[in-house]
Protein backbone atom coordinates (compact mmCIF):
# COMPACT_ATOMS: atom_id res chain seq x y z
CA UNK A 1 0.00 0.00 0.00
CA UNK A 2 1.17 3.48 -0.85
CA UNK A 3 2.19 5.41 2.84
CA UNK A 4 -0.11 7.64 3.85
CA UNK A 5 0.11 11.44 3.17
CA UNK A 6 0.85 13.68 6.39
CA UNK A 7 0.91 16.59 3.74
CA UNK A 8 -0.76 17.27 0.15
CA UNK A 9 0.75 20.10 -1.89
CA UNK A 10 0.44 18.71 -5.26
CA UNK A 11 -0.54 15.89 -7.39
CA UNK A 12 2.93 16.10 -9.32
CA UNK A 13 4.32 12.48 -8.92
CA UNK A 14 1.51 10.96 -6.22
CA UNK A 15 1.25 7.21 -7.00
CA UNK A 16 -2.38 6.25 -8.94
CA UNK A 17 -2.98 4.03 -6.14
CA UNK A 18 -3.07 6.77 -3.25
CA UNK A 19 -4.72 9.23 -6.12
CA UNK A 20 -7.66 5.88 -6.03
CA UNK A 21 -7.61 5.77 -2.63
CA UNK A 22 -8.50 9.03 -2.05
CA UNK A 23 -11.23 8.78 -4.75
CA UNK A 24 -12.44 5.62 -2.94
CA UNK A 25 -12.37 7.17 0.71
CA UNK A 26 -14.35 10.31 -0.97
CA UNK A 27 -17.13 8.33 -1.97
CA UNK A 28 -17.21 6.13 1.24
CA UNK A 29 -17.09 9.66 3.25
CA UNK A 30 -20.43 10.69 1.10
CA UNK A 31 -22.14 8.04 2.28
CA UNK A 32 -20.88 7.52 5.50
CA UNK A 33 -22.31 11.01 5.65
CA UNK A 34 -25.29 10.73 4.04
CA UNK A 35 -24.59 13.00 1.26
CA UNK A 36 -23.68 15.84 4.15
CA UNK A 37 -26.75 15.35 6.15
CA UNK A 38 -25.14 13.35 9.01
CA UNK A 39 -22.25 14.47 10.72
CA UNK A 40 -19.30 12.67 11.63
CA UNK A 41 -16.75 12.39 14.80
CA UNK A 42 -13.96 10.82 12.96
CA UNK A 43 -12.34 14.30 13.29
CA UNK A 44 -13.60 15.52 16.85
CA UNK A 45 -11.09 17.84 18.66
CA UNK A 46 -8.67 18.18 15.63
CA UNK A 47 -8.04 22.00 14.40
CA UNK A 48 -8.03 23.06 11.00
CA UNK A 49 -7.55 26.50 9.80
CA UNK A 50 -8.11 27.87 6.71
CA UNK A 51 -4.71 30.36 5.75
CA UNK A 52 -6.53 32.40 2.49
CA UNK A 53 -4.06 34.86 1.13
CA UNK A 54 -6.19 34.53 -2.15
CA UNK A 55 -9.73 34.94 -3.00
CA UNK A 56 -11.75 32.14 -3.08
CA UNK A 57 -16.09 31.34 -2.86
CA UNK A 58 -16.22 27.44 -3.04
CA UNK A 59 -12.48 26.41 -1.98
CA UNK A 60 -13.21 27.81 1.13
CA UNK A 61 -16.29 27.07 1.94
CA UNK A 62 -15.94 23.86 0.84
CA UNK A 63 -12.43 22.85 3.07
CA UNK A 64 -14.65 24.46 5.71
CA UNK A 65 -18.10 22.50 5.82
CA UNK A 66 -15.50 19.25 4.87
CA UNK A 67 -13.84 19.78 8.47
CA UNK A 68 -16.88 20.34 9.94
CA UNK A 69 -18.66 17.37 8.62
CA UNK A 70 -15.88 15.02 10.25
CA UNK A 71 -16.27 16.76 13.25
CA UNK A 72 -13.16 19.46 13.01
CA UNK A 73 -13.09 22.73 14.45
CA UNK A 74 -12.54 25.23 12.11
CA UNK A 75 -11.20 28.36 12.31
CA UNK A 76 -11.01 31.12 9.04
CA UNK A 77 -7.76 33.28 8.86
CA UNK A 78 -8.75 36.49 7.44
CA UNK A 79 -6.17 38.09 6.07
CA UNK A 80 -7.37 41.44 5.35
CA UNK A 81 -7.92 41.73 9.71
CA UNK A 82 -4.59 39.99 10.20
CA UNK A 83 -1.35 41.23 10.99
CA UNK A 84 0.05 39.69 7.61
CA UNK A 85 -1.39 42.89 6.33
CA UNK A 86 0.88 44.91 8.95
CA UNK A 87 4.15 42.98 7.23
CA UNK A 88 4.51 40.66 9.32
CA UNK A 89 6.50 37.34 7.64
CA UNK A 90 4.87 34.77 5.93
CA UNK A 91 7.00 32.33 8.56
CA UNK A 92 6.20 34.37 11.92
CA UNK A 93 2.60 33.76 10.96
CA UNK A 94 3.10 30.03 10.76
CA UNK A 95 4.83 30.06 14.08
CA UNK A 96 2.35 32.24 15.78
CA UNK A 97 -0.64 29.95 14.87
CA UNK A 98 1.19 26.90 15.14
CA UNK A 99 1.80 28.08 18.97
CA UNK A 100 -1.80 28.01 19.71
CA UNK A 101 -1.82 24.22 18.62
CA UNK A 102 -3.53 23.70 15.11
CA UNK A 103 -3.41 19.86 12.99
CA UNK A 104 -4.04 21.29 9.50
CA UNK A 105 -3.32 23.88 7.69
CA UNK A 106 -5.26 24.83 4.23
CA UNK A 107 -3.50 27.61 2.56
CA UNK A 108 -3.80 29.49 -0.88
CA UNK A 109 -1.24 31.96 -1.73
CA UNK A 110 -0.22 33.72 -5.18
CA UNK A 111 3.20 32.53 -4.93
CA UNK A 112 3.77 29.40 -6.39
CA UNK A 113 5.52 27.51 -3.72
CA UNK A 114 4.08 28.34 -0.17
CA UNK A 115 2.55 25.26 0.49
CA UNK A 116 5.87 23.41 0.50
CA UNK A 117 7.76 26.05 2.36
CA UNK A 118 5.53 26.01 5.32
CA UNK A 119 6.07 22.24 5.54
CA UNK A 120 9.55 22.96 5.67
CA UNK A 121 9.50 25.78 8.24
CA UNK A 122 6.67 24.06 10.55
CA UNK A 123 7.59 23.37 13.92
CA UNK A 124 5.17 21.29 14.87
CA UNK A 125 3.35 18.37 13.75
CA UNK A 126 0.83 20.62 11.51
CA UNK A 127 -0.27 18.92 8.62
CA UNK A 128 -0.55 21.38 5.02
CA UNK A 129 -2.60 21.22 2.79
CA UNK A 130 -2.47 23.38 -0.80
CA UNK A 131 -5.68 25.50 -1.63
CA UNK A 132 -3.93 27.21 -4.52
CA UNK A 133 -0.79 27.81 -5.12
CA UNK A 134 0.55 30.43 -7.90
CA UNK A 135 -0.20 28.48 -11.30
CA UNK A 136 1.69 25.79 -9.72
CA UNK A 137 -0.77 22.79 -8.03
CA UNK A 138 -4.36 22.99 -6.71
CA UNK A 139 -4.60 18.99 -5.68
CA UNK A 140 -7.93 18.81 -4.27
CA UNK A 141 -9.70 20.41 -7.69
CA UNK A 142 -7.62 18.08 -9.54
CA UNK A 143 -9.19 14.79 -7.31
CA UNK A 144 -12.64 16.55 -7.55
CA UNK A 145 -12.43 16.64 -11.44
CA UNK A 146 -11.15 12.70 -11.55
CA UNK A 147 -13.72 12.01 -9.39
CA UNK A 148 -16.41 13.53 -11.44
CA UNK A 149 -15.28 11.88 -14.55
CA UNK A 150 -14.85 8.66 -12.58
CA UNK A 151 -18.17 8.48 -11.73
CA UNK A 152 -19.57 8.87 -15.37
CA UNK A 153 -16.56 7.42 -17.04
CA UNK A 154 -14.50 5.02 -15.26
CA UNK A 155 -12.99 4.04 -18.29
CA UNK A 156 -10.30 6.25 -17.68
CA UNK A 157 -7.43 4.42 -20.00
CA UNK A 158 -10.32 5.23 -23.33
CA UNK A 159 -11.02 8.94 -22.79
CA UNK A 160 -10.17 11.92 -24.52
CA UNK A 161 -9.36 14.68 -22.25
CA UNK A 162 -10.01 18.48 -23.60
CA UNK A 163 -8.52 21.14 -21.49
CA UNK A 164 -9.35 24.56 -23.21
CA UNK A 165 -8.50 28.15 -21.98
CA UNK A 166 -5.73 29.57 -20.10
CA UNK A 167 -3.70 26.97 -19.15
CA UNK A 168 -0.04 28.61 -18.83
CA UNK A 169 -1.99 30.49 -15.49
CA UNK A 170 -3.94 27.70 -14.55
CA UNK A 171 -2.85 25.45 -11.17
CA UNK A 172 -6.18 23.78 -12.00
CA UNK A 173 -4.94 22.57 -15.39
CA UNK A 174 -1.88 21.42 -13.83
CA UNK A 175 -2.87 19.56 -11.14
CA UNK A 176 -5.86 17.81 -13.63
CA UNK A 177 -2.99 16.91 -16.15
CA UNK A 178 -1.45 15.04 -12.86
CA UNK A 179 -4.49 13.40 -11.66
CA UNK A 180 -5.98 11.96 -15.13
CA UNK A 181 -1.89 11.20 -16.40
CA UNK A 182 -1.59 9.14 -12.83
CA UNK A 183 -5.12 7.63 -13.79
CA UNK A 184 -4.15 6.31 -17.23
CA UNK A 185 -5.70 9.16 -19.62
CA UNK A 186 -3.42 8.46 -22.53
CA UNK A 187 -5.21 11.26 -24.56
CA UNK A 188 -5.33 14.52 -22.72
CA UNK A 189 -5.68 17.74 -25.16
CA UNK A 190 -4.53 21.21 -24.17
CA UNK A 191 -6.18 24.23 -25.90
CA UNK A 192 -5.89 27.73 -26.10
CA UNK A 193 -4.20 30.82 -27.70
CA UNK A 194 -0.31 30.42 -28.04
CA UNK A 195 0.35 32.98 -25.55
CA UNK A 196 -1.75 31.66 -22.81
CA UNK A 197 -0.52 27.59 -23.76
CA UNK A 198 2.23 26.40 -21.56
CA UNK A 199 5.76 25.36 -23.06
CA UNK A 200 5.35 22.19 -25.20
CA UNK A 201 8.18 20.50 -23.25
CA UNK A 202 6.15 20.81 -19.75
CA UNK A 203 4.03 18.51 -20.81
CA UNK A 204 5.17 16.66 -23.86
CA UNK A 205 2.86 13.93 -22.71
CA UNK A 206 -0.23 15.93 -23.96
CA UNK A 207 -1.36 17.34 -27.34
CA UNK A 208 -1.15 20.55 -28.01
CA UNK A 209 -3.92 22.60 -29.85
CA UNK A 210 -4.71 26.35 -30.66
CA UNK A 211 -7.94 25.30 -32.87
CA UNK A 212 -10.46 24.48 -30.55
CA UNK A 213 -12.54 22.97 -33.22
CA UNK A 214 -9.83 20.05 -33.96
CA UNK A 215 -9.09 19.88 -30.09
CA UNK A 216 -12.46 19.13 -29.04
CA UNK A 217 -13.77 16.65 -31.74
CA UNK A 218 -14.53 13.12 -30.79
CA UNK A 219 -13.82 14.93 -26.76
CA UNK A 220 -15.72 13.09 -23.94
CA UNK A 221 -14.95 15.55 -21.05
CA UNK A 222 -14.06 19.00 -22.40
CA UNK A 223 -13.11 21.40 -19.09
CA UNK A 224 -12.61 25.04 -19.51
CA UNK A 225 -10.95 27.64 -17.87
CA UNK A 226 -11.32 30.99 -16.49
CA UNK A 227 -8.70 33.71 -18.13
CA UNK A 228 -6.80 34.52 -15.06
CA UNK A 229 -5.92 38.11 -15.64
CA UNK A 230 -4.44 38.88 -12.06
CA UNK A 231 -1.44 36.08 -12.98
CA UNK A 232 -1.61 37.66 -16.58
CA UNK A 233 1.02 40.42 -18.22
CA UNK A 234 -1.09 43.08 -19.87
CA UNK A 235 0.06 41.35 -23.44
CA UNK A 236 -1.33 38.21 -22.64
CA UNK A 237 -4.72 39.82 -22.36
CA UNK A 238 -7.07 38.62 -25.34
CA UNK A 239 -9.82 40.70 -26.19
CA UNK A 240 -13.11 38.74 -24.77
CA UNK A 241 -15.36 38.71 -27.82
CA UNK A 242 -12.61 37.54 -30.08
CA UNK A 243 -11.84 35.11 -27.41
CA UNK A 244 -15.29 33.75 -27.52
CA UNK A 245 -15.42 32.98 -30.93
CA UNK A 246 -12.41 31.37 -31.24
CA UNK A 247 -11.67 29.31 -27.50
CA UNK A 248 -15.79 29.69 -26.26
CA UNK A 249 -17.14 26.35 -25.28
CA UNK A 250 -20.77 26.71 -27.34
CA UNK A 251 -23.63 24.58 -28.49
CA UNK A 252 -22.09 23.91 -32.09
CA UNK A 253 -18.95 23.11 -30.73
CA UNK A 254 -19.90 21.04 -28.26
CA UNK A 255 -21.74 19.01 -30.30
CA UNK A 256 -18.28 18.06 -32.15
CA UNK A 257 -17.20 15.84 -29.10
CA UNK A 258 -18.40 12.48 -28.40
CA UNK A 259 -22.28 12.02 -27.34
CA UNK A 260 -22.47 13.29 -23.72
CA UNK A 261 -19.39 14.83 -23.79
CA UNK A 262 -19.00 15.70 -19.92
CA UNK A 263 -18.76 19.99 -19.57
CA UNK A 264 -17.06 21.11 -16.80
CA UNK A 265 -15.21 23.81 -15.30
CA UNK A 266 -13.26 24.56 -11.87
CA UNK A 267 -15.64 27.88 -11.45
CA UNK A 268 -16.01 31.03 -10.93
CA UNK A 269 -17.22 31.18 -14.65
CA UNK A 270 -17.29 33.66 -17.13
CA UNK A 271 -20.50 33.53 -19.08
CA UNK A 272 -19.72 34.94 -22.64
CA UNK A 273 -16.41 34.37 -22.80
CA UNK A 274 -15.56 31.05 -21.96
CA UNK A 275 -18.20 29.42 -22.09
CA UNK A 276 -21.74 30.25 -23.67
CA UNK A 277 -24.90 30.18 -20.46
CA UNK A 278 -26.67 27.38 -22.82
CA UNK A 279 -23.75 24.74 -22.15
CA UNK A 280 -22.95 25.86 -18.67
CA UNK A 281 -26.36 25.43 -17.75
CA UNK A 282 -26.94 22.56 -20.40
CA UNK A 283 -28.12 19.12 -19.80
CA UNK A 284 -24.47 17.88 -20.31
CA UNK A 285 -23.32 20.37 -17.43
CA UNK A 286 -21.44 18.92 -14.58
CA UNK A 287 -20.12 21.65 -12.93
CA UNK A 288 -22.25 21.59 -9.65
CA UNK A 289 -21.69 17.83 -9.94
CA UNK A 290 -17.96 19.00 -9.44
CA UNK A 291 -18.58 21.63 -6.56
CA UNK A 292 -20.47 18.65 -4.73
CA UNK A 293 -17.61 16.21 -5.22
CA UNK A 294 -15.56 19.10 -3.96
CA UNK A 295 -16.35 18.42 -0.20
CA UNK A 296 -16.24 14.75 -0.25
CA UNK A 297 -12.92 14.94 -2.17
CA UNK A 298 -11.70 17.59 1.04
CA UNK A 299 -13.31 15.45 3.24
CA UNK A 300 -10.76 12.70 1.74
CA UNK A 301 -8.02 14.63 2.28
CA UNK A 302 -8.81 15.85 5.45
CA UNK A 303 -9.03 12.01 6.83
CA UNK A 304 -5.79 11.10 4.77
CA UNK A 305 -3.69 13.62 6.80
CA UNK A 306 -5.20 14.20 9.93
CA UNK A 307 -5.78 10.16 10.49
CA UNK A 308 -4.12 8.99 14.07
C1 LIG B 1 -9.70 28.11 -9.42
C2 LIG B 1 -8.48 28.64 -8.70
O1 LIG B 1 -8.58 29.41 -7.76
O2 LIG B 1 -7.42 28.23 -9.10
N1 LIG B 1 -10.88 28.23 -8.72
C3 LIG B 1 -11.22 27.24 -7.82
O3 LIG B 1 -10.53 26.97 -6.89
N2 LIG B 1 -12.34 26.54 -8.08
C4 LIG B 1 -9.79 28.56 -10.80
C5 LIG B 1 -9.87 30.02 -11.07
O4 LIG B 1 -9.70 30.86 -10.20
O5 LIG B 1 -10.10 30.34 -12.24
Amino acid sequence: MSPRLRHLTTLENLPRETIERLLDRAEALRDACAHGTRKLNVLAGRTVLNLFFEPSTRTRTSFELAARRLGADVINFDIGFSSTSKGEELFDTLHTLEAMHLDAIIVRHKHSGTPDELVHHAMSGVSVINAGDGNRAHPTQGLLDALTIRQHRPDFENLTVVICGDIKHSRVARSDIHAFSALGVKRIRLCGPATLMPAVEEFPHCQHYDDFDAAIEGADAVITLRLQKERMASTDLPDEAAYFTRYGLDQRRLALAAKGCLVMHPGPINRGIEIATEVADGAQSRILEQVGNGVFVRMAVLNEVLAR
